[in-house]
Parts: C-alpha cells; structure tokens; sequence
C-alpha cells in the first residue's frame, strides 16, 4: 500500500481531469441507481463524487462497492472526469468533476450510526442526510463522528488558524511562550478550584489553575519581560451557557508597561483574530468607565451595538405630587428611563401594560414600571396625570421623546435595581424589536472597576487580589473606603459577552500585604496561601500587567457558533459531564486509600484542616 501516492479529495479541479488518483476517506453518501453506483468520498480536505460503473469494473470489485455502507473508511483507485453540464453539483467544491473508479480497498466497516454525519447533497437541490437536530448530549457520547461533519471540521480549523496568528502575532512583537505548571497551588479567580490529592504527600493536594496568574507574574519577577501562553485553565463554578469547566485563555504578561500598551495590543490582536474570518474590526476600541457602563447600559458588560442608553429622570420630579416617585427619591432611590424611540406602533397600551408592566419586569425584579407613548406631540399613559406639566414637559426634553417614541421608566429605592432591571429591559425591547444588527461586532473596554466587592461571606476582590487599585493610600480597615475604591482592571466586552480581562498589577510588596489586610485575612492565611508570592515581591518585582483573553469564547464570536462547545473539540455538556468517557466517574478504594484519601483499615474519610 503506498499512502504517500495519495491526493485529497476536496482539491481536486476540473484542470485534474484525466489524470489518475488514489483517494482515501470515508464514505460520505450513496446513490445507487441500480446500473451504476455514485459515492460522496470526504476526508479532512472536502468531498469529491466517485462512481463505480459495473461496465468498467471487474465484477468482484464492482460487488465490494455494493457493500458499501455510510462512513465506511475506503481507498479508491480511479481517474478524474469532468461532469456534464446538468449533472454538476454546487453543493460541494469538487462539483464541476468526478472520479471513475478502477479499484476499491475497504479498510474498515462502520457500524450503524447513532446520527446522520453526512452535510452535503448528492444532487443539485437535493437535501442531506444529516444536518437535523441531533440531542448535544448524543453527539458529545460519540464526538468522534460528530468531528466528522465538515460544519466541525471546518470549526476546528479556523480555531487552529486563530492560534497560529495569535502565535505570530505576539512573537512578531517579542514575546515568548512559556508554560506554567497544572500540577500547582490554587490561585483566586473566584472559583472552586478542581483538586488533585498527592499519593505521596498524603492529605495534601494540588489545585488545577483558575488561571496561571500568580506564574506569570512571578515569570515578571524573573525577568522575562514578555510572557504569553495559551493556558487550560480549570474552574469548578456553576455552568452558563458561555462557560467550560476547562477551557483556553490566551494569558499575556509584560513588565514596564501600563495600561495603554494592553490596550494597543490586545486591539491589534482582536482585529487580527477578526480577520482570519473575513471580518473587519476599526481601533481604537472605545473605553467605559465601569461606572458609566452601569449608569448608561445596567451592566458591566455593555452591548453598544444599538442605543437606548438609560436617561436619568431623578432630577425632573425632584419636587413631584405623584406620591410613588416622591416616596421612593426621598428615600435615596431612583428614576431612570429609555426612549425606544419610534416604535410605538410595536409596543401598544395593551403589550406594555400587560406584557412589561405586570409580566416581565416584575420577572426582572422591579415591582412595576413606567410607560407613556408619545401622540401628537403629547406624552400618553395611563399615569401621566398624576404628572405636572413641568414634569412633562421635563420628560419630553430629557428623554428627546418624538411621535411615535416610547418612554419606559423604572423607579425603585436601589439605584442597583434600577439599573439592573432596566438593563435586562434593554436586552429584550432591542431583541424583540430587532435592533441588534446581527453582524456587527461591537468591542469596548470598561475600566476602573470597584476594587473590592461585597459579598455575604465579607469584601472581596472583583477581579483578584493582585489587581492595583488606583490610589493606594486607603485604610484597609475601613470598608465604605474600600467599596469606593476603583482598580486598574480592564475588561473586554464584544456584544455584551465578556471575552477578555486583566489589570495592572500590585508590585509593591506592602501594598499587596494592604489588600490582604483588607479582605480580611489573617497573617497566618496569608502566609500559608501566598506567603511564597509575597516574598517574590520582595525581590524587585518591575512594574506590570496583562490579561487573559477567553479564546473558546471569542472563537465562537468569530465563528458565530450557537455555543463555546461547537469550538471545543471535546468539551463537557452542560452538567459539567463527559458523555463520551463518562467522566467525572467513580474510582476504586484502593485508589482512595493509596491516595491517603480514605483509611484503609477503619473505612473512614480522612478529615480536611482548618484553612483558607
Ligand atoms: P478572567 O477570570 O476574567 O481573568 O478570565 C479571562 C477570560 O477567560 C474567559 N473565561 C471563561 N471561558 C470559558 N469558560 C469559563 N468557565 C471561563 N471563565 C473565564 C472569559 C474571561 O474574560 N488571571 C486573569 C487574567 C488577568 O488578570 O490577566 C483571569 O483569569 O472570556
């Protein structure tokens, strides 16, 4: 047998035509016009028809390809033709030949199939096989077919081609990829970390990273100036849609820089990763600051590609009758609307009474809204008469409200709520009137985020501890101080999806023991989970920063797949679940007992200690 004789498939032209081939592949479809019998052939470089033809073929070899079943794994000995006009086939790119077959080897036999895997039409008009629904789950238990379908492959290649011009992209401008460890010390991103017990350090476990923070900044510390690695990163939270218990970042690190460097970076890397797909991306990204992001959009991760930004009414019923709105400012609450300008025909009376005001707002956390539609030049609602006609008039100006425009407004004692509800109403109004254009890509960075947060178990970091704040005279036992405190952390945000972020970092060993002292913890925590860390500080550590950038998530942007897991070759389903290998699965006593997790005497589950 002599694989290197070998042509591929999908690169066969009319310009081949007469020459003779060996192909090898499985076989896509069959049609079998009881005369003769026509394959789709497919391997990794496309598709190709072959036709087996029982007048110029031995009868044996004729009958093996009578035999032939879907996916069976084939080679092929034949010769290019070109087709005839009516029967080309524009489903596929070989469709203008075929190849006459003068021998057939079947490597191997394919048993049933669980799904359809076949994408492309035999004939011009004509339908595929596969394609439809399939359950995820079944296609996730048997991957390895589900890799097949050229939708996957062609998937897996443009994810392949994204990492080589991320590769060449940052060693053209001098950085270098090193690996940091999996087998490591848990490193806070906020997660639960996935834990690894040591067999020979018995009771004692290792953490799969969250991220390789606390490496690459260490790597700074060692003088490597310019780091970058595309990381697996582990992290035992609950699952999203957008989310992987594993999954790939794109980690960078430089030392000597600030925020502007990432900035440029990151954008001329982001409008590279854009183009290997065809698309166009403009820099520079704008900038938010998190608190305008909050204010003008409800999130921290904005979608900027349409309007309705939030305009605050507060102020124009400052002194109102309307009892509601006077009880709610006077109690340091809020008024906050959106014009969704011209589309009153879309939203009556009757849908944003009944629909938004009694259904889906309150659904979003707010006890009621607001809503009034703008008639001949008038505002229209059934409480507008509760309003003076200063107030309206105010509202008209506020909101720049037209015929035809629609206010909705959102009124509660928690700015949060306000924007938090008002955001989400945001969403779904620019969804439901189809005011999301579908093919845009909106980047925007938000920074100065609040440095700490707080949480029912006290204050913690918002991005990790190693973030710098911007003002680093704070007093770590104060905590309104603290949740006042804004950071030099950055986030990226494309469409409203988080794909990247990262920060400028503490280097200054006092400060970080600050920020420590701040969330809470004891020097003896401290030193036990960082300890190695904040003696590295120690050591001249230079000024610097990175970010990491989530790249299942932004190859799944750039792809415009429904889902991280179609860019993942082998991902877990939504439980966090392997169907192919049933992974997480049980394992045997002596393999706990081994690992000095159980006591092989007693039975008994050894006890965890006292720490962080
Ligand atoms: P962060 O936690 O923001 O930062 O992560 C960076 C990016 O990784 C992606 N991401 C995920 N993608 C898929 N599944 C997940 N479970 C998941 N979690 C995060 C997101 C996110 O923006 N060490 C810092 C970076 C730094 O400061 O340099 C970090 O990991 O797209």
């Amino acid at each position: 047998m002599r694989f290197n004789d070998r042509s591929w498939c999908g690169h066969i032209r009319l310009s081949d035509s007469g020459r003779a081939i060996r192909l090898m592949g499985w076989v896509d479809a069959l049609r079998n016009h009881g005369d003769v019998l026509f394959i789709h052939l497919r391997d990794m470089s496309g598709i190709v028809q072959v036709v087996f033809n029982p007048e110029e073929l031995q009868l044996d070899i004729y009958r093996r390809a009578e035999s032939l079943r879907n996916e069976y794994c084939i080679l092929v000995d034949g010769h290019v033709v070109s087709r005839a006009d009516t029967t080309e086939n524009p489903n596929i790119e070989t469709g203008r030949i075929e190849v006459i077959a003068s021998d057939l080897t079947i490597f191997s036999r394919c048993a049933t199939l669980p799904f359809s895997i076949s994408e492309k039409a035999m004939i011009r008009g004509g339908t595929a096989a596969g394609g439809g629904p399939v359950s995820e789950d079944l296609r996730l238990k048997y991957r390895y077919l589900d890799l097949r379908r050229p939708t996957m492959q062609e998937n897996l290649r443009k994810r392949d081609a994204i990492m080589q011009c991320v590769r060449a992209c940052l060693h053209r401008r001098g950085f270098i990829e090193i690996e940091t460890p999996l087998l490591t010390k848990s490193t806070p991103e906020g997660a639960r970390d996935y834990l690894v017990p040591s067999r020979i350090h018995h009771r004692r476990f290792y953490a799969l990273p969250q991220s390789p923070q606390l490496f690459k900044q260490l790597l700074m510390i060692g003088g490597m100036e310019k780091y970058f690695q595309i990381a697996r990163c582990f992290r035992d939270e609950d699952l999203r849609p957008n989310r992987q218990p594993e999954f790939t970042q794109l980690d960078i690190e430089a030392s000597f820089i600030d925020e502007e460097f990432i900035y440029e970076l990151m954008e001329n890397l982001v409008v590279e990763i854009f183009a290997v797909s065809g698309i166009q991306c403009k820099t520079p990204f704008p900038r938010m600051t998190w608190e305008d992001a909050m204010d003008t959009a409800g999130t921290d991760r904005p979608d900027i590609r349409f309007g309705l930004r939030f305009v605050d009414a507060t102020g124009i019923f400052e002194h109102t009758n309307y009892g509601i709105f006077r009880n709610i400012i006077e109690k340091g609450g809020c008024i906050k609307g959106i014009n969704v300008k011209g589309r009153s025909g879309d939203l009556s009376k009757n849908v944003l009474q009944n629909d938004y005001a009694k259904e889906i707002v309150p659904s979003f956390g707010a006890r009621g809204m607001t809503w009034m539609r703008v008639v001949d030049g008038k505002l229209e609602s059934n409480i507008v008469q509760f309003f003076s006609e200063n107030e309206r008039y105010g509202l008209r100006e506020r909101f720049q409200a037209e015929n035809n425009d629609v206010i909705i407004m959102i009124a509660d004692q928690s700015p949060r709520i306000v924007n938090e509800v008002l955001g989400l109403l945001r969403l779904h109004l620019a969804n439901r009137l189809n005011l999301i254009p579908r093919n845009d890509f909106a980047p925007v960075w938000v920074t100065e985020f609040p440095l700490f947060e707080q949480t029912r178990s006290g204050l913690a970091s918002n991005h990790h501890p190693f973030t710098a704040p911007r003002r680093t005279d704070f007093d770590p036992a104060n905590i309104d101080e603290l949740l006042r405190l804004r950071s030099r952390a950055y986030d990226l945000v494309i469409n409203g999806e988080e794909v990247g972020g990262g920060s400028i970092r503490i280097n200054d060993r006092h400060l970080q023991v600050k920020i420590f002292q701040a969330l809470g913890l004891s020097d003896a925590d401290v030193e036990e989970k960082f300890g190695f860390f904040l003696n590295a500080l120690g050591y001249a550590a230079p000024p610097h920063g990175g970010m990491a950038l989530g790249m299942d998530r932004m190859i799944s942007m750039v792809l415009g797949t429904a889902s991280i897991r179609e860019v993942i070759p082998f991902p877990k389903n939504r439980n966090a679940y392997c169907p192919l290998t049933d992974a997480p699965s049980h394992v045997s006593y002596r393999q706990l007992s081994e690992l000095g997790l159980l006591d092989s005497t007693g039975g008994k589950w050894v006890e965890g200690r006292k720490v962080l």
